[in-house]
Parts: C-alpha cells; structure tokens; sequence
C-alpha cells in the first residue's frame, strides 16, 4: 500500500476542487425542500458543477449512473436519484457529491433536513457532523491513521449509535479513491502515520440503531438493515504541519 504526498501544485489543484464542491454543497442545501424528486436534486447538482467547469466524480464511476448519490431516511449511502422518490417534511436526506477539477478529485457528503423533524433524527444529524470534527482532531502530522478512527467511534458510540463498518473513508487525489482506507472505528494496528500533504475523505457514516448495514437490489443503494435512520458527513482534508486543513468548506 502506498500513500502519495500531493505536490504543491497538486495542493492547489485539490483546494480548488474542494471550494467548488463547498460551493456546490451550499446551493444543494438551499435548494431542498418538500416535493422535490430527488432527481431534481442530482440535475440540479450536476448542472452547478459543470457550471464552475468540473466534472462530477461520480457519474459512470463503476458505473454508477448519476451525479449525485442522494440518500433518504434509512439509506445510508449511494441512494440513486429517481423522478418518483419525492422529498417530504420530516425527511432526512444525505447529499454526497464529488467533483474533478484539472484531473483533481474532491469528495463531500452532507445530511440535511426536510421541514420540521424529530429531535432525535435532529441529533443524529448533528453528532454525525461531530464524529467528523472529533476524528479531524487528531488529522495531525505524526499521529496515525488510527487515531482518527478511535476518536469517531467514540463519539458516535458515546450516543448508543451504530459506526457503519461496510464502508469506509479513503485518500483522494488524481482518483477518487485511493489508499489509506480510513474506516470510522478502531482497528488493532495504529495504521499509517499521518504526514503533510496527504489529502483523506473522511466520511462517517452512523445509524440511528445498529451498525448492520445491506445492498438493496439496485447493486447500489445501502439501507440500515434494521430500518433505522442513518446520516452522513464528508470532507476532504489536507494534512499539513499544523491544523488541517477542510478543502471542501468555504
Ligand atoms: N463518497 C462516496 C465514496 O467515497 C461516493 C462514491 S459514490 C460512487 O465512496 F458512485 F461514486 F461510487
Ligand atoms: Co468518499
């Protein structure tokens, strides 16, 4: 397994994928609302990325047939949009997105709220954005990969939450996906030590009850296999010799 450290040039590249989708991300979260498809939504988001002149990462990537993976309530991750799967108040509606700009990749997912909904599902959404900021604490040249994953399982499990073990975090770059994996909870090794210029999409993904996760039959599509809510946060960072740095926010 190799790790690659970004050239300054290819840092430059990254930040710029990453504020377009930051950009992109924010226009998505406005414009949600009740009896939208959420086709609307993956047209809408192709239509933003290509205006900022990027392509969007995930279209036909094995083969996965939209721009957008938009995921309702149980699902998980990965949702595909539809013309009939119309948004309602009380939904809860994960976004994920990626964009390529000048061969660069970035990758971002964000769950946002229908209308008025439950505090519980409220909570949910807002310790999955925790998990991301708790792992990110330890996103620090010299620590390890590890120390990440630890530090996010604890929080999410800290609230009796399910860590999706399925799927996992990933280095991003000239491709999407790239090596270390970065899953959401421990593993008994330290993994890779943490050194500038490495760029990770990490993206927890937590449900509302169990961990248990199963494909629907789409070949895409994951759902909680109990029935529960689930929500998703992604950034793309950037390890340098400080703080991190988010690439996907404004
Ligand atoms: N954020 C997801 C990931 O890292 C998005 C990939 S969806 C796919 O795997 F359609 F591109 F596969
Ligand atoms: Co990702």
């Amino acid at each position: 397994m190799s790790v690659s450290i970004k050239s300054s040039r290819e840092i430059e590249l990254m930040r710029e994928a990453g504020r377009i989708l930051a950009m992109v991300h924010e226009e998505l979260g406005r414009a949600l609302k009740p009896g939208m498809s959420t086709l609307d939504i993956d047209r809408l988001g192709e239509r933003l990325i290509r205006s900022y002149g990027c392509s969007a990462s995930f279209k036909n990537y094995n083969g996965y047939p939209a721009s957008i993976c938009v995921s309702v309530n149980d699902e998980v991750v990965h949702g595909i949009p539809n013309k009939h799967r119309i948004l309602q108040e009380g939904d809860i509606v994960s976004l994920d997105a990626g964009v390529i700009y000048n061969g660069y990749h970035s990758d971002a997912a964000r769950t946002y709220a229908i209308g008025k909904i439950s505090p519980e599902a409220e909570q949910l959404i807002r310790v999955t954005r925790q998990c991301f900021y708790e792992g990110i604490k330890y996103a620090k040249a010299g620590n390890h990969l590890n120390d990440i994953s630890s530090a996010i399982q604890k929080y999410a499990e800290s609230f009796g939450y399910g860590v999706v073990r399925d799927l996992v975090g990933h280095g991003i770059g000239d491709h999407l996906h790239e090596d270390p994996e970065v899953p959401n909870f421990s593993q008994n090794r330290r993994g890779i030590r943490l050194r500038p210029g490495m760029t990770l999409a990490i993206e927890p993904m937590i449900n509302m009850g169990r961990a248990d996760v199963v494909w629907m039959d789409d070949d895409w599509t994951v759902v909680t296999d109990d029935g529960s809510l689930s929500a998703h946060y992604e950034n793309t960072i950037l390890i340098t010799q400080g703080e991190p740095e988010i690439l996907s926010l404004l």
